[in-house]
C-alpha cells in the first residue's frame, strides 16, 4: 500500500484518449466514493455515473468555464445529496471526490474535479439546475460537483510540493 505515491502523482487530467474505462476500475473508483468518511456516518451522498457521450457533451455546457473536458471524458460521476440529509454534506462530497481521484490515480486513470455548486453557465443560469435537468435529478438534491474520468492522453509530472509549499505549514503557532 503506497497511498502517498498516489497523492504525489495525482494531477488534474482534462485530456483523454477516448478509450473506455475498464469496468473493474470504475467500480473501484465508485467504491472509494462510497467508502469515504462521512460526518456522523450519515452517508448522504449519491453518485450518478454517466457514460453516454451525448449526455457528457451536455454536462460540458452546464457551467460557463471549467467543464469543457467532460465532453471528452469516458465517464462523469456527479456527486449529489438530498437537501436536509446532512449538515456537512459539502464536506462529505469533497472527501468522496478526493478519495475517488486517488483511486482513479491508482487505477491509472486521469480524473478532474468539476465544481458545480456555486457556479453558473454562460447565461448566468445556476449550474446545479442545469445538471439536475440533464440527469433527471429531483430538485430536492444538491449537486456538489462531478468527477470527469478517462484514460489520460498526456502525462503530467508530480508537483514539487517540498520546494514550493512548505511555507504553508506553521509549526506550533501561526
Ligand atoms: C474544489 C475544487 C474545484 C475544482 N473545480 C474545477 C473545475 O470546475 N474545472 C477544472 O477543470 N478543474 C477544477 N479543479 C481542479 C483544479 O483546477 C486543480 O486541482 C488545480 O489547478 C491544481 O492542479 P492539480 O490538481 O493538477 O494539482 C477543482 C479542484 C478543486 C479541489
Amino acid at each position: 500500500m503506497d497511498v502517498f505515491e498516489a497523492i504525489r502523482r495525482r494531477r488534474s487530467v482534462r485530456a483523454y484518449t477516448g478509450e473506455p474505462i475498464p469496468g473493474e476500475a470504475l467500480d473501484r473508483v465508485l467504491a472509494a466514493g462510497l467508502l469515504a468518511p462521512s460526518s456522523k456516518n450519515i452517508r448522504p451522498l449519491e453518485f450518478v455515473c454517466v457514460r453516454d457521450a451525448a449526455t457528457l457533451a451536455q454536462l460540458a455546457e452546464s457551467k460557463a468555464t471549467g467543464a469543457a473536458h467532460v465532453s471528452g471524458a469516458a465517464v462523469a460521476i456527479a456527486v449529489i445529496a438530498q437537501d436536509g440529509a446532512a449538515d456537512a454534506w459539502t464536506e462529505d462530497a469533497s472527501v468522496a471526490l478526493a478519495f475517488m481521484m486517488l483511486e482513479a490515480e491508482e487505477c491509472g486513470l486521469g480524473s478532474c474535479w468539476v465544481q458545480i455548486r456555486l457556479r453558473a453557465d454562460a447565461d448566468g443560469n445556476d449550474a446545479q439546475e442545469n445538471v439536475r435537468r440533464i440527469l433527471g435529478i429531483p430538485s430536492a438534491y444538491h449537486v456538489e460537483g462531478m468527477l470527469a474520468l478517462g484514460v489520460p492522453a498526456k502525462e503530467f509530472p508530480p508537483r514539487d510540493w517540498d520546494r514550493t509549499q512548505r511555507d504553508r505549514i506553521h509549526a506550533e503557532r501561526f
